[in-house]
């Protein structure tokens, strides 16, 4: 393996993977930077499916370019599960309302949904599932999944990060994920976490 296509073409995921994955020596190229244009239907019904299946898909591309053939193709899928709400939005977090309906929007009703319940009700997790398609005499394939548990605030709070960062709070923190730094939300992340752990998983393979 000499090379690593990461299959989104989210800049703000790019310079997170380049940070946690560069230690592998390996180059690591966006889907975009590949020249690789597709429209995956993301229909699987856990995070760990959709991944899968963006994986799948862009590999399938990636590994009929020369330059491409041997390269490990990366895939994540990721959003917010409300215990409360029977695990909403979950994998529908990027449709929730709508894919065009602002964070503002979308945070004020899933507050107003818990209007009323107490904190020990309010748990929350956002996850990241990432999978691997490894091309080879031996193909391999897997997923890793990494997560941080918090609890859904009362109010919005902080203007980092993106989409429910301002609602989702960590406890050991004492604010939202909106607040944080960007290094210290990737130190404790879902995306930080499942990277580390895909890390360890290719060290071990390359
Ligand atoms: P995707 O994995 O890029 O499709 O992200 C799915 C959706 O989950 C995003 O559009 C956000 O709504 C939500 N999400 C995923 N990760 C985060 C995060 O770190 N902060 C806030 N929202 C997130």
């Amino acid at each position: 393996m000499d090379k690593i296509i990461f299959a989104t073409g989210n800049e703000h995921k790019m310079i997170e993977i380049r940070a946690i994955l560069s230690d592998l020596g390996v180059e690591i190229l966006s889907q975009k930077e590949a020249g690789i244009k597709a429209d995956v239907i993301e229909d699987g019904m856990t995070f760990e499916e959709n991944a899968m299946i963006k994986a799948t898909e862009i590999a399938k591309i990636a590994h009929e370019m020369p330059e491409y053939a041997h390269a490990v193709v990366l895939a994540d899928d990721s959003g917010l599960e409300i215990d409360y709400l029977g695990g909403e939005p979950g994998i529908y977090s990027a449709r929730y309302m709508g894919e065009d309906t602002s964070y503002r929007i979308k945070n004020a009703n899933l507050i107003g949904r818990l209007d009323g319940v107490p904190k020990e009700e309010r748990t929350a997790r956002f996850v990241c599932a990432i999978a691997a398609v490894i091309p080879g005499d031996e193909p391999e394939e897997f997923v890793v999944r990494g997560i941080i548990e918090g609890y859904i605030g009362w109010e919005e709070k902080g203007t980092n990060g993106f989409g429910y960062d301002p609602i989702f709070y960590v406890e050991e923190y004492g604010c939202s994920t909106a607040e944080l730094d960007s290094v210290t939300k990737n130190q404790i992340s879902h995306r930080g976490n499942a990277l580390r752990m895909m890390k360890e998983r290719l060290d071990g393979i390359l």
